[in-house]
Parts: structure tokens; C-alpha cells; sequence
């Protein structure tokens, strides 16, 4: 069978400054509303799923003044959504460092069984000081330590997954027996991070395990990813930097061992207009309204302080430090978005509005071939899409982009399975023997 692209729409709500973009409602009730329209929008573009990312803390402190409170939990979102969707696949942020293994694992088979097989698991390691300050206060553990932790409680996870195999619920009304406890696999699991004895008490769920995503970037990040990922998101700016990130997940996953590379879906924003001028008006639209004082607040957190600098004066470089062994990655990029092109601060925080990932701003010839050029130049399998908030845009791109991408075949028409896996083209792992 032919490569199939995947497109998945990043859900969360009310991210930066788009609580302020003109013909937003706010609050609570509105956002819930625009929430699930979102969501059988994106099914109705047969869409993979929609993601909700998180960070487990309100961001630090200089951008609370500048930040909607609508960002949701996502479990209970994605809960809410498996009620007003049929076949859309549901992905959620569960972070390895302060959720705990056992609860991640009931959670998210819990949600595999409440959606008939549409779960996934983002599993990231959490890098924000004010996550940690949410959590015990211990600090921000140190990079390579936090995808030891995250490996060792994703093999937790996973032996909770397999407590229940095909033929232990034998329900055996006339003996009182509902399992066979010989069937039962207990994990027992005493690690260096984690002691977890189990089981968990949950038949098995659709999909036999939901579908894992990650998102690391860095060399720990990219071997966890290449080693048990079976999607990667990434923030890749340019065609080349994709290619590249896509090569190398796919030659680690191969010396891994793994038949089968992970696939590979860069974010990627975009402002859709029916013409490119239009699309150009929209960018001017949301360039006038977004809050560069929130953005100052967000780079705060990697280690950046820009506080009272110059808006419209060149980017203070000086500002950025060097690197440090928590934000590599995040830095990075930073001082490719600060130096490309000598933009302004303001124009600089602008950009890392959409930070980590491509963006296109043109009309829906345009939106389709920057897609086309990625997937078949081999540096996608799929995209998260990021809208730009403006109202109107994801039902825009459904409506205008999709049918040019099942024009030229490189889309599903219908969705080809009932589980996210399916939908996917993954494989479900078999129960282990024994
Ligand atoms: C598309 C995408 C989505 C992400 N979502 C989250 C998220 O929801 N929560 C989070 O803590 N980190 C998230 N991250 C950050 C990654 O998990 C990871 O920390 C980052 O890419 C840096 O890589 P490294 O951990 O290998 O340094 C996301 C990254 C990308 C590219």
C-alpha cells in the first residue's frame, strides 16, 4: 500500500494570545463549545485526531496578566470529547516526571475503552521550573535523569497494560470466578524511580494499547523517541531541519532493532486566506493583537529575560544564555528565530509565538503544496496542524485544503479503520506469552 498522510489538529483551546483576536468568545461555556466544534470539524476532514498539549502550571508569573484561564485539563477534555465523536482519535499530554505510572496507565486505558479505541499518549518529560513548583518544589530534574524516569515509567505503564490478557476474564457464573487468576499478570515492578505491584484491573482495551507519541528533540529525547515512539512530533522550521530530524529518528529506530520506524509529524501553523493577500491580511490581523509582554513571560522559562527591552529595536542577543543543561533544545531554536533575518524584538517574539514548527500563510494551493513538499520529500509522514486562531480557519482548511489533498491523493476520503491505530496504519503488539 501507498504512504498515507495523517493530519492531526493541536486542540488546546485558547493557547497565546488568541483569547484576544477579533470574534473570540471567551469563558468557559464558549470555549467548551468551540472546543467540540473544533472536534467534529477535524472529523469531518477525517482528520487522525486532535491533541491537547499541556504543562501542568499556569506559565510564570509575568504572563498571567496576558493569559486565558480556558486551557483545559486535557483527560477530561478528550472524556468529554470521545462522547461527541465517532471516530476521531483523542491524544493527551501525561508527564512521565509528575503523574504518576499508575494512574497515567488507568487513565488512558480507561479512555481507550470509553471511545471504542481512540486513545494516545503524548509522553513527555515536563521541562518547566513552574510545573516542578506544582509538584514537591524539588526543582527541575536534570535533562538526560528525566527520560531515564520517563523510560522506567513507560515500562511500567506497559506491564500494567498487560495484567489482563484475551482469556483471563473467564466469568464463570455457577464457581463465582470472574478471572482466572492464573492469568493474572502481576507486574511487580521495583525500579530505580518506581515500585509499582499492580495489577491493573482493566480488561483489554481496543486498541490493545493506546497509540504512544513523544516529542523529544535533544540526543536523549530523539533515542527515547526512535526507541518507543509510534509517532514523533517535532518543531522543525524548515524543510531541510525536517528532513533531517525525520532521517534520524528513522536510522535510530532501524539500529533499535525496530522493523517499523516511527512516523514522523512535524507541527505545523498556518493562516489560510481565500487568496495569499488574504491570508497576508490575516497574518497582519494577528501580528496587531498578539501580546509580546506574554511571550516575554513564556521565554522567561527557558531562561531568557527580556524584561524592558526595546520592542522595536534589534533582538538584545546578549539576553539568552548560553545554554543550560534543562532548556538545550528550546534555546536552540530560539537563537535561530532571533537571528534569521535580523527581525525586531517584537518581530522575533512574534515568531516564537509558533516557535518549534514550520508555518504557512497562503491561500489553500499554497497551505496544500508546502504538505505535498514535506511528504514526498520524505520529511513527513503527517502533520500536527496548528490554526491560527483567527475563527473560521480550521473549518476553512477542511473545507478548502482537504479536498485539494484527496485531489491529489495524497488524503483518505473516509476513515480506513474504527481505532486511532487503525487509522494510523500501526500494528497492535501482541499480549506477551507466559
Ligand atoms: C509538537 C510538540 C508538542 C509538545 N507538547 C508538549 C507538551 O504538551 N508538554 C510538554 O511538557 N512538552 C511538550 N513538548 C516538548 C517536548 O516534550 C520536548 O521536551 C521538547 O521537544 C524538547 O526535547 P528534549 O526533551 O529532547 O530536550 C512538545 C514538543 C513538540 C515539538
Amino acid at each position: 500500500m501507498s504512504r498515507e498522510l495523517h493530519l492531526l489538529l493541536l486542540g488546546n483551546p485558547r493557547s497565546g494570545s488568541s483569547w484576544r483576536y477579533p470574534g473570540v468568545v471567551n469563558g468557559p461555556a464558549a470555549v467548551l463549545r468551540s472546543v467540540i466544534e473544533a472536534a467534529k470539524t477535524a472529523e469531518r476532514g477525517t482528520f487522525d485526531a486532535i491533541f491537547f498539549a499541556d504543562t501542568l502550571n499556569y506559565g510564570p508569573d509575568a504572563a498571567w496578566p496576558h493569559k486565558s484561564t480556558e486551557d483545559f485539563e486535557p483527560f477530561t477534555t478528550v472524556a468529554a470529547l470521545s462522547r461527541e465523536t465517532e471516530r476521531l482519535g483523542l491524544v493527551v499530554t501525561g508527564s512521565a516526571t509528575f503523574q504518576a505510572p499508575y494512574h497515567l496507565a488507568r487513565q488512558l486505558i480507561s479512555l481507550d475503552h470509553l471511545s471504542g479505541g481512540r486513545a494516545g499518549w503524548n509522553v513527555v518529560t515536563s521541562f518547566a521550573r513552574a510545573a516542578a513548583d506544582n509538584f514537591g518544589g524539588a526543582g527541575v530534574r536534570a535533562h538526560d535523569e528525566r527520560y531515564r524516569v520517563a523510560a522506567e515509567a513507560l515500562e511500567v505503564v506497559l506491564k500494567l497494560w498487560d495484567s489482563w490478557g484475551p482469556d483471563t476474564i473467564v466469568e464463570d457464573h455457577a464457581a463465582g470466578i470472574y478471572n482466572d487468576p492464573g492469568r493474572i499478570r502481576v507486574p511487580g515492578h521495583d525500579g530505580e524511580f518506581f515500585r509499582v505491584r499492580g495489577p491493573l484491573g482493566a480488561a483489554p482495551s481496543p486498541q490493545r494499547r493506546p497509540v504512544l507519541f513523544q516529542a523529544g528533540s535533544s540526543t536523549a529525547g530523539r533515542a527515547f523517541a526512535a526507541r518507543h515512539a509510534e509517532v514523533v512530533f517535532t518543531g522543525q522550521g524548515d524543510f531541510d531541519r525536517g528532513r533531517e530530524f525525520a532521517e534520524s529518528i528513522r536510522g535510530q529506530a532501524r539500529s533499535a532493532g525496530r522493523a517499523r520506524p516511527p512516523l514522523v509529524t512535524p507541527s505545523l501553523g498556518f493562516v489560510l486566506g481565500s487568496t495569499d493577500a488574504e491570508a497576508k491580511a490575516h497574518e497582519q490581523t494577528l501580528f496587531e493583537h498578539f501580546i509580546p509582554e506574554y511571550q516575554i513571560g513564556w521565554l522567561q522559562e527557558v531562561d531568557i529575560d527580556l524584561t524592558g527591552a526595546d520592542l522595536d529595536a534589534p533582538v538584545p542577543i546578549a539576553a539568552f544564555a548560553e545554554s543550560t543543561e534543562t532548556h538545550r533544545t528550546a534555546l536552540a531554536g530560539y537563537r535561530v528565530l532571533a537571528t534569521r533575518g535580523n527581525p525586531t524584538l517584537r518581530e522575533f517574539l512574534f515568531r516564537t509565538v509558533t516557535a518549534f514548527g514550520a508555518r504557512v500563510v497562503g491561500s489553500p494551493e499554497a497551505i496544500a503544496d508546502e504538505i505535498e513538499r514535506w511528504f514526498r520529500g520524505g520529511a513527513a509522514d503527517g502533520f500536527i496542524l496548528g490554526p491560527s486562531g483567527i475563527p473560521g480557519q480550521l473549518e476553512g482548511f477542511v473545507d478548502h485544503v482537504v479536498p485539494i489533498l484527496r485531489r491529489r491523493g495524497l488524503f483518505r476520503r473516509a476513515y480506513p479503520g474504527q481505532t486511532l491505530r487503525a487509522n494510523l496504519g500501526l500494528p497492535a503488539p501482541d499480549f506477551p506469552t507466559g
